[in-house]
């Protein structure tokens, strides 16, 4: 893998910023940029409602984009909706299917709030039980799961990989217990599905949640994968416009694909970006720059493991991607993050990061969270090693 070739792409590198905050949004490479302005400069048309060339060309490349996010998780064309990021494909399952306070829904303190007040608001509004499960060192476990699933269960609903520790959820395994209980298996692959090659029929999942602009694509832009039987039993979030088979003004029979959930004139030049997107992830290869990434990631957390007065969230482990998070004794994360960006301009996240519950677990008000992706270096990650060593030691 060239990252200096890569690192071409991305024009915002050339002012001299070391970016290491994909896990909130990733940049975008030019690729992408050019197809949103090719969308508005030659065929700017709405899809799948004219017959004029212009929307023939936008509703062709629309549906392509549709194709090649299938194609890349291994999935069906239909079972591809497009949504505006993560937290929207979560809300949709969870208005979309019927509860009653006899079911039972779990999920994990290690989610975003995207993937827990869902649930918490289905429990608010039908009194279903909500279990939550918690890890152990970080992980959380099949066997952990089978403890509290039972024939109550609707649904299932964990990270594949948490945006705060980084480690990888062994979901296949944790499918297989959903599977044997009858339970729905929803997922959250905002932090995965950038990073990891993902294939959804060996997950075995039943929703996957991601977002495109976490992986090179616009802002605005995400996917949910609904296995295939599921679609006709969810009631989309919105109807309306482009959704519909046949509507009188009596009744109306929604299309059997994921137009169903598409209401209204959808984000075009996003879904369409987002295709090329998808197209430039590939054309580098998942499996290179998974690697790429693991190799970063063990520099950094070894480094950072020698450094006195860091507390690092989470040891180096194998299962995991470039998200890992830390504290500097003595100093407020918020404060670590602005010395990075006034000393160095390194951009990292700080905070809660959207996981009040974890952090309570974790006893910690915050961390320093830094997330690599493609485009980072070797020489970027020593940097970074240098001004937080340098931070540490004046901090006390
Ligand atoms: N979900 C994004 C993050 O963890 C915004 O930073």
């Amino acid at each position: 893998m060239n990252v200096e070739k890569i690192r071409g792409d991305f024009p915002i590198l050339d002012e001299g910023i070391i970016y290491m905050d994909s896990a909130a949004t990733s940049l975008t490479p030019e690729p992408v940029v050019a197809s949103i302005q090719s969308y508005y400069r030659c065929y700017n048309a709405n899809v799948e409602r004219g017959v004029h060339r212009l929307s023939q060309v936008a509703s062709q490349l629309y549906e392509e984009a549709h194709i090649k996010v299938a194609d890349f998780i291994k999935a069906k064309e239909e079972e591809i909706i497009f949504t505006k990021n993560t937290t929207e494909g979560i809300n949709l399952v969870a208005s979309g299917l019927g509860w009653n306070r006899e079911d039972k829904i779990i999920t994990s303190i290690l989610e975003h709030h995207s993937n827990l007040m869902p649930w918490l608001r289905i429990k608010r509004k039908f009194g279903v039980k909500l279990e939550i499960v918690k890890p152990k060192n970080g992980v959380l476990r099949p066997e952990d799961i089978e403890k509290v699933v039972d024939d109550r269960t609707k649904l299932v609903a964990l990270t594949h990989v948490s945006n705060v520790l980084g480690l990888i959820t062994p979901i296949k395994e944790i499918a297989k217990v959903c599977k044997e209980n009858n339970a729905l298996f929803l997922v959250d692959g905002a932090q995965s599905v950038p990073h990891i090659p993902v294939d959804v029929k060996e997950l075995g999942c039943d929703f996957l949640a991601f977002s495109g602009h976490k992986m090179l694509g616009p802002t605005g832009t995400g996917i949910l994968f609904m296995r295939m039987p599921l679609l006709e039993s969810v009631e989309p979030l919105t109807i309306g416009g482009g959704t519909i088979d046949d509507v009188s003004p009596e009744e109306y029979k929604l299309k059997e694909n994921y137009e169903r959930f598409e209401a209204g004139t959808p984000n075009i030049a996003g879904g369409i970006a987002l295709g090329s997107a998808v197209e430039y992830l590939e054309n580098i290869g998942m499996k290179d720059i998974r690697k790429h990434e693991e190799k970063l990631t063990k520099k950094f957390v070894l480094g950072l493991e020698e450094i006195e007065n860091v507390e690092i969230l989470h040891q180096y482990l194998d299962q995991r991607i470039g998200v890992i998070s830390f504290n500097v004794e003595g100093l407020n994360s918020h404060d670590v993050a602005l010395m990075l960006d006034d000393f160095s301009n390194i951009m990292v996240r700080s905070g809660y990061h959207c996981c009040m519950p974890l952090m309570k677990e974790l006893g910690v008000k915050g961390a320093v969270r830094v997330s690599l992706y493609l485009y980072n270096t070797e020489d970027e990650v020593e940097t970074l090693l240098g001004i937080v060593e340098d931070i540490a030691r004046s901090s006390v």
